[in-house]
């Protein structure tokens, strides 16, 4: 085995910029921001350590764009200008490592934990038992609001040293809501058709790419499959958005499953942390979080077996043309991700879950010690996430 051969190892592009590797830390919610969304020194403890990796890309955890769009407490935010110079170390840090970074900017719509919001949607549907909300759907004016945010964010982002943008239109936040039949009913110009549901995400690229201009890197996280009770984004349908994302100029996809609030094991499969859930259930109904969990998730414990999005690249890759296609989902051993990039079914292999637990394995693993990585995928991270702790490892405390 020749690692300086691998194609792991030897440089991409996205859009005009150049990545050293083809190493992805998809984005992870840190849960260490202050209340005001400017970033701590707990956040830049993460990211010095994964500094060092010799990651290629490193995508933030989700960024809210505007207030009403907050998911967490502890969010990092791009929402104001006075938030910029927080995120100016991070960026210097991660440049300093030869590594690069992209800010992932989100609206969480009805997936939200922040107290006092009155939680905006597509459309109005019932609660689920993660939030536990009763969303409200949006007007026309709000959702104009929104798209400016997104432009508005990116350009912030764009000051503060990032070197790209993440849309993040996966796993049930507000755009992949937007493009869930599940999710929106709507039958106005914001829904109704694939067309009309794709509307939204169109908007937001169109004002991020005004923001930041042809040359700076802008890329979507999408879904190839919703995974919710009733039908919401099918594969067909995602792969006639990415077309469409295509078309218009989109610089990177990244294809993931799932939604948090319907579906959430579906995005990161494994084990479901039931003590962590029991722990944010009113008091009377912790005894039966399991069996509620189980009425909701039938399966309770969602089968875990790696690259579980790979499926999807076979229809998805070939309608990308020069477009780089992102992989995440169960990536875990080095010859499966080698595989994967020399039969040309994927650009970038991305990994969330092994860079909690082994921020360092690609710097080992380019020093030639592949060792399979030991992320069991007991989802305890997010259990720990669901109890406002910040992000870590509890096998595993590197940060
Ligand atoms: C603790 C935790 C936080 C996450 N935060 C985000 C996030 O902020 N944005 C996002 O798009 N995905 C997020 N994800 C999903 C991951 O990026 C990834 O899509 C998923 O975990 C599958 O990859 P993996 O098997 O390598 O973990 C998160 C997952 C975990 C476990």
């Amino acid at each position: 085995m020749d690692i300086a051969e691998s194609l792991l190892f030897t440089p991409g592009k996205i859009g005009q910029l150049s990545i050293n590797n083809r190493f992805v830390r998809s984005a992870t919610y840190e849960n260490t921001a202050n209340s005001d969304g400017s970033i701590t020194e707990d956040y830049l403890k993460i990211y010095r350590t994964l500094s060092k990796g010799n990651i290629g890309l490193i995508i933030s955890g989700m960024i809210f764009t505007s207030i009403d769009g907050k998911s967490y407490s502890r969010q990092a935010g791009l929402h104001s200008d006075h938030v910029i110079q927080s995120y100016s170390h991070l960026t210097d840090m991660i440049h300093e490592n030869e590594s690069k970074i992209f800010a992932q900017l989100c609206h969480g719509g009805r997936q939200t934990q922040v107290q006092g919001l009155s939680p905006r949607a597509p459309s109005v549907s019932r609660p689920d038992l993660i939030y536990k909300i009763f969303p409200r759907s949006m007007n026309h004016k709000e959702i104009v609001h929104v798209i400016k945010t997104f432009g508005d964010s990116a350009k912030r982002a764009k000051h503060a040293g990032f070197d790209g943008i993440q849309i993040h239109a996966a796993h049930g936040y507000l755009i992949s809501e937007f493009l869930s039949p599940f999710f929106n009913s709507r039958n106005d110009e914001w829904g109704g058709s694939s067309e009309k549901r794709f509307r939204l995400l169109k908007e937001v690229f169109e004002s991020v790419r005004d923001a930041v201009g042809t040359s700076y890197p802008v890329t979507v996280k999408i879904n190839i499959q919703d995974y919710t009770p009733k039908t919401g984004l099918s594969l067909e349908e995602s792969i006639e958005h990415i077309k469409r994302l295509v078309d218009l100029g989109i610089d990177g996809v990244e294809i993931s499953c799932g939604t948090l609030s319907f579906s959430m094991f579906n995005q990161s499969r494994g084990n479901v942390p039931v003590q962590a859930f029991a722990k944010t259930m009113p008091l009377p109904f912790r005894p039966f979080t399991r069996l509620l969990l189980r009425s909701v998730y039938p399966e309770i414990k969602f089968r875990f077996y790696e690259n579980y999005n790979l499926w999807a690249s076979k229809d998805i890759k070939p309608i990308m043309g020069d477009t780089p296609l992102i992989l995440v989902g169960g990536l875990r051993s080095y010859h499966a991700l080698e595989d994967i990039l020399n039969r040309n079914e994927a650009d970038f292999v991305s990994m969330c879950r092994p860079f909690i637990r082994q921020p360092l394995f690609v710097k080992n693993w380019s020093e030639g010690n592949v060792k399979p990585l030991t992320c069991t995928n007991c989802n305890n991270c997010l259990g720990g996430i669901a109890l406002h702790e910040q992000l870590r490892c509890n096998r595993n405390r590197v940060f």
